[in-house]
């Protein structure tokens, strides 16, 4: 017999040998899954047996629909005091956190954000300012702080003031009398203006050009594909997920958010080119923030590379508009569904304005307003949760612990439906945040606390009362009762079928 004769009748014993040995190694991978996933499942709940929870499925866990999520959280509360764990599948489990004095531990302590969920954000926002930690984070905070002086602060409340209105312009052309409009849309696209002018220099109106939608709409899609993508025990993996349709409209979506972002950056670049606007930044003593980081990059380039600029205004091109987007329109929901707290802001607002124009000063003026803002923010916390990771094993104050790597979420929206800290927690009361009033310093937390807490904050408080009291000024607001909003948890609070006011122009 030939060679060649000879090492055709080898090819398919060679074949099949190959086969054998991938099914015998695929197997033995398997098994090794297997046993991987069952270990770590009874280490799991060895670790949290002082935990108790709602009776789970072992392999599926807790399967709650994406509308009972709050509602299961609020009969956790009742239930399970202080913390209890959520079973996503048979090995990955969270604790979830509600109670002051847990939640004052877990935010005195420097553990890192939650690598298993929030790592799924870093294909579109980065790792900036929201996602990095340790060392890095620290610089990257400091470098930025600056951007929310009050310097710096006290002009954008004119931006302000100029976005809202054109917003209420653009609501009174389309309401005629007793409309209803869904508003959360309106005030995504305020509140992304309003971003774009005050910290990335944005000339011209994002809300009168109609491009900029589609950013809109893709934040939308990545809130919504990040929450399931997090409770997808087949989408962990990126390779698999990618592959996916969500994977797919996921990419499409990144793509759509960073041209926007490399737009922003590229034009604020080219009006640097000019000699006379690099002057005038130059001889400013606080630099707004997109300023700060391309200064930054200009001056030590080893400091902060493009990838990292990127991460920086996606980072806060998402955040400085979709959290008090949610804010604003909750707030003005609340407001609706109790007109004579609405009544109250609106006579504090007018006595205080006339037909003044609204500035910085007028902000701390607005006591009663302020109150029913806060009370708004309790029950619909803008952030319904924040996640971190146990860098060092903790002990609770009634003596409960937790070892190194586990997950939990401080789930803020839990903590301030919580009976044992607001009484009443579903009844709308503003005098609970009444000066003479007082509470337990971690009982109200939407923009979080320790080290972490929200950079923007002291931006986000002036932007929605300058969208509340401007509102009020020209629009009395009622609910639609036919279309009540369905709170849903997304990386901030949405509604399921948006947000319908009923809205009649004031004489
Ligand atoms: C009503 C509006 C807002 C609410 C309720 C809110 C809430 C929060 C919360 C709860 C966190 C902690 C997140 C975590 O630990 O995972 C946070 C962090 C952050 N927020 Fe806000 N935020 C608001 C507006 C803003 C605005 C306007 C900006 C920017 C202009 C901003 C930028 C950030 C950034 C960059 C972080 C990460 C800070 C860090 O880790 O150092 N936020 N925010």
């Amino acid at each position: 017999m030939s060679v060649s004769a000879l090492s055709l009748t080898r090819f398919p014993d060679s074949i099949s040998g190959f086969l054998q040995v991938a099914s015998v190694l695929s197997l033995l991978l398997l098994l090794f899954k297997v046993i991987q996933f069952y270990v770590h499942r009874q280490w799991l709940l060895r670790v949290t047996q002082q935990f108790p929870f709602p009776p789970a499925n072992w392999f599926f866990g807790h399967k709650i629909s994406e509308d009972q999520e709050l509602q299961e959280i609020l009969t956790r509360v009742k239930n399970f005091p202080s913390a209890c764990p959520r079973w996503f599948w048979g090995s990955k489990m969270r604790i979830q956190v509600y109670d002051p004095d847990y939640i004052k531990v877990i935010l005195g302590r420097s553990d890192p954000k939650s690598h298993g969920s929030y790592r799924f954000l870093a294909p579109w926002i980065g790792y900036g300012l929201l996602l990095l930690n340790g060392e890095t984070w620290f610089q990257h905070r400091r470098m930025l702080t600056p951007a929310f002086h009050y310097d710096i602060l006290k002009p954008y409340v004119r931006i302000m003031a100029d976005s809202v209105h054109v917003m209420l312009d653009k609501w009174e052309q389309i309401v005629g009398q007793d409309s209803t409009l869904e508003i959360f849309q309106h005030i995504s696209l305020m509140t992304l203006d309003t971003i774009m002018k005050c910290a990335f220099s944005h000339e011209g109106s994002v809300q009168l050009d109609g491009k900029y939608q589609p950013y809109i709409q893709a934040v939308e899609d990545l809130n919504n594909l990040f929450f399931f993508r997090v409770r997808n025990i087949f989408h962990q993996n990126d390779t698999i997920y990618n592959l996916s349709s969500n994977g797919r409209q996921a990419i499409s979506a990144y793509r759509l958010a960073h041209d926007h972002t490399d737009q922003v950056i590229k034009s604020r670049k080219a009006q640097l080119q000019d000699e006379g606007e690099l002057e005038k930044v130059k001889k400013k003593r606080r630099l707004d923030f997109l300023d700060i980081l391309l200064f930054a990059r200009m001056e030590n380039g080893s400091s902060l590379t493009d990838k990292d600029l990127r991460a920086e205004v996606d980072t806060f091109m998402f955040e400085g508009h979709d959290t008090t987007a949610s804010g604003i329109s909750w707030i003005l929901y609340a407001l609706a569904s109790h007109p004579e707290h609405q009544q109250r802001c609106r006579d504090e607002v007018q006595s205080l304005l006339g037909g003044a124009s609204i500035t910085w000063d007028h902000l701390d003026q607005m006591p009663y307003t302020t109150m029913c803002i806060k009370e708004a923010m309790r029950l619909y916390p803008p952030v319904p949760g924040v996640g971190r990771e146990l860098s060092t094993p903790v002990t609770f104050p009634d003596g409960r612990s937790l070892p190194k790597g586990i997950s939990v979420l401080l789930s803020l929206y839990g903590l301030h439906h919580n009976p044992t800290v607001w009484p009443n927690p579903e009844v709308f009361d503003p005098s609970r945040f009444a000066p003479e009033s007082s509470r337990h310093s971690h009982s109200f937390l939407p923009f979080s606390g320790g080290a972490r807490n929200c950079i923007g904050k002291q931006f986000a408080m002036n932007e929605l009362k300058v969208a509340v009291a401007l509102t009020l000024l020209r629009f009395e607001l009622l609910p639609d009762p036919t279309r009540i909003p369905v709170p849903i948890p997304r990386l901030v609070l949405k509604s399921k079928n948006g947000i319908h006011l009923c809205l009649k122009k004031l004489q």
